[in-house]
């Protein structure tokens, strides 16, 4: 195949302007964001504002703790050390996945699985009794630490009449099941939530006077938010779900949102511009595409480029991670995909690639700003986000994108004051933290929101 026509050539340089998130667009979002938080909080808007009972740690938090971590096609359990100083170590864990008809299926064999799961950490490492932090990293309303009502699940999930279920109450039945009752269930929470309690825990018992991370961001499978908002207390955001979208959405975007069914059409619309399980969808979208109205991309026959959900999110950034200049990497994945491709199409598909995850790291930057405004006006503080996923740690730059991005919207000097600290692999560890957080509270017979 030769280079493309003209025309084409327009086609294609149109498609990958059309994920462009200009600084003023991005402005505006933020704004909107920001709106929507003080809306959230008074019960309205997109975002969910959810409370979390939990508070920040002292640094000094100390115990043996059990985790169960679900989020996404697998789920975690294990068993971690807090020994105080800010120190955690993850003393053994096992890993569970789940299949497309799990997903789908009643919620009490999920639950049984994950208790599996729990028994055998917990035979392995010998643990009697103990308390276990759940955490849950899909939308639920927590009444108490220790008691969260589902609400409709992302990423995916539609576990049969789960919503409106206490899924503490789900998980300790199914321990009781499997004969761990000495296995206590102490607190719930979300995993933007464990990010930052967890990089507050690290700072905190370094340094006593260290302040803690005002936000957990998580950038993987899905995305989210939680934020310290003073009086408000600790908040699971929600924020995939945000719906102030519209200035930066293409017509994949669109086509997408309407015919998923689950999330269902407008949900999730920032998560599935965004997150690690829409990325490669989007790309797949749009080389099928521009497969039918450019001389390029004719891969129709390849099942990754025909299926949806087939061109997996992490191969987005192997494409970035290729610096040769024949894109020799990029040429070993498509081949492996059934795909024989020219050196300017293996181009167009990597520009196209690096289009989408700009914008996801820039639609980032807005809502980070949002919220930082939300939280500090004039934006005059320092202030640290916590950050973990697949996307963040494995996207090559995507944090300079992010970073880059702030200042446009910032000025360098104030983005300078915000802290981006990766956070890698906190769920399990943030988890115990929050335990220990919820003992120390319950001890203390109080309960902040
Ligand atoms: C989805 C979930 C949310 C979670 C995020 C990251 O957005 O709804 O609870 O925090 O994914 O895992």
């Amino acid at each position: 195949m030769t280079a493309m026509s003209a025309s084409a050539d327009a086609v294609f340089a149109h498609a990958v302007a059309a994920f462009e998130a200009g600084t003023a667009v991005l402005d505006a979002i933020a704004l909107q964001f920001q709106a929507q938080i003080a809306q959230g909080l008074a019960g309205g808007g997109s975002l969910k504002m959810l409370r979390t009972f939990t508070r920040q740690p002292s640094g000094r938090e100390r115990g043996r703790v059990v985790v169960v971590d679900w989020g996404g096609t697998k789920a975690r359990a294990g068993v971690v050390d807090l020994s105080g100083g800010g120190e955690v170590r993850i003393v053994a864990e096992m890993t569970l996945t789940f299949s497309e008809a799990q997903k789908r299926g009643a919620p009490e064999p999920v639950f049984d699985l994950i208790a599996g799961a729990v028994g055998q950490v917990v035979g392995a490492q010998g643990v009697g009794a103990a308390p276990l932090a759940f955490i849950y990293s899909y939308p639920a309303r927590l009444e108490r630490v220790d008691r969260a009502v589902a609400l409709a699940s992302t990423k995916g999930w539609r576990l049969d009449g789960l919503v409106g279920r206490d899924v503490a109450e789900l998980l300790t039945a199914a321990l009781h099941r499997a004969g761990l009752a000495r296995v206590a269930l102490a607190a719930v929470a979300n995993d933007t939530v464990a990010a930052l309690i967890l990089q507050s825990y690290q700072a905190r018992g370094r340094d006593a006077g260290a302040s803690p991370a005002d936000i957990g961001l998580i950038l993987g499978t899905g995305t989210n938010l939680a934020a310290d908002l003073g009086p408000a207390g600790i908040r699971n955001l929600e924020s995939g779900n945000f719906d102030g979208v519209a200035g930066v959405e293409t017509p994949y975007d669109v086509a997408l949102d309407r015919e998923l069914d689950e999330p269902p059409p407008g949900a999730q619309r920032f998560e599935k511009m965004i997150s690690g399980h829409y990325l490669g969808e989007i790309l797949r979208r749009a080389l099928a595409d521009l497969g039918q109205r450019t001389a390029w991309f004719h891969w129709s026959a390849s099942p990754a480029l025909a299926t949806a959900f087939a061109f997996d999110s992490a191969y987005l950034s192997r494409i970035a991670a290729d610096r040769t200049a024949g894109l020799d990497d990029v040429d070993a994945l498509l081949r492996s995909l059934g795909i024989s491709s020219t050196r300017e199409e293996r181009h167009g598909v990597r520009a196209l690639g690096a289009a989408i995850a700009r914008r996801a790291a820039r639609l980032v930057a807005a809502a980070l700003l949002g919220t930082l405004r939300f939280i500090d006006p004039r934006l005059t503080d320092r202030r640290t986000i916590a950050v973990d996923g697949s996307l963040w740690g494995g996207y090559p730059g995507f944090e300079g994108l992010v970073r880059e991005a702030l200042a446009d919207l910032i000025g360098r000097e104030r983005a300078a004051r915000v802290e981006t600290a990766f956070v890698k692999d906190s769920t399990s560890a943030g988890a115990a933290v929050i335990a220990a957080v919820a003992a120390a509270q319950r001890s203390e017979g109080c309960s902040s929101a």
